[in-house]
């Protein structure tokens, strides 16, 4: 079998990754994988408080836990213990409870070998915060999007509305701001741009300007 291709797609949230990801793994014919959803999926599992138990009950309560990918494209299925993900991970609530969790060594080290685990059969685009810096830095495509935390917030309010999530913009900017600030300044794998990652600001450009420039960096480091 061929190696697999990785493309990685780091940023803080609402900035866009997910459609991102989405439209390249369509784009590529190859699968998508939402690491960001993995976490949550975790936190919805172990509930509420996990973060504060002692870790001999973390890790025990992660050896209960199994990823797989399956489909392309964004038809990519992530499951959880053979059940697909659903949209009640989607809440900022459980996105917080994930990056509580996110700060735990044991919980990266599980996940980290869930994810390299995909990455060895799959060709993927993977979406998260250190995937170009900590899961794959082998990659030969790593990109690190930015943008500015009020039009990441506007971003994710439409992001929510479209689910039928409705929230207040006013609190998206705080909760948001609150996680990006515990995702870049904590001590395992905090979310920055690899050294050799190519980082775009999204905050002027629309979804298919960023679009159109990772096909076309794809297509040049590739070729
Ligand atoms: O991407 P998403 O917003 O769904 O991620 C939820 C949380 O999971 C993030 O705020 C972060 O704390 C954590 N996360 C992480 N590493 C990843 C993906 C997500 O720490 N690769």
């Amino acid at each position: 079998m061929a190696t697999p291709f990785i493309i990685t797609l780091d940023g803080p949230a609402g900035v866009g990754k997910s459609t991102l990801a989405k439209r390249l793994a369509d784009h590529f014919e190859i699968a998508y994988l939402d690491t960001g959803a993995m976490f949550r999926a975790t936190a919805w599992k172990l509930g509420e408080g996990s973060w504060d138990w002692d870790i001999e009950k973390i890790e025990g309560a992660l050896k209960e836990l199994s990823f797989t990918l399956t489909g392309s494209g964004s038809d990519s299925v992530l499951s959880l213990n053979d059940v697909p993900l659903t949209s009640d991970i989607r809440t900022e609530t459980v996105a917080m409870w994930g990056s509580n969790l996110a700060m735990i060594p044991a919980v990266r080290t599980y996940l980290k070998i869930a994810q390299r685990e995909i990455g060895k059969t799959t060709s993927l685009i993977a979406e998260g915060r250190d995937m170009g810096t900590v899961i794959f830095p082998q990659a030969p495509c790593k990109f690190f999007l930015d943008a500015a935390l009020e039009e990441r917030a506007r971003r994710r309010f439409e992001q929510l509305e479209e689910m039928g999530k409705p929230a207040d913009i006013n609190d998206l900017i705080e909760q948001i701001g609150t996680r990006d600030d515990k995702d870049r300044n904590r001590k395992e794998a905090p979310l920055k741009p690899a050294d050799d990652g190519i980082i775009i600001d999204t905050t002027n450009l629309d979804i298919d300007g960023v679009f159109d420039r990772l096909v076309a960096e794809v297509k040049k480091i590739s070729s």
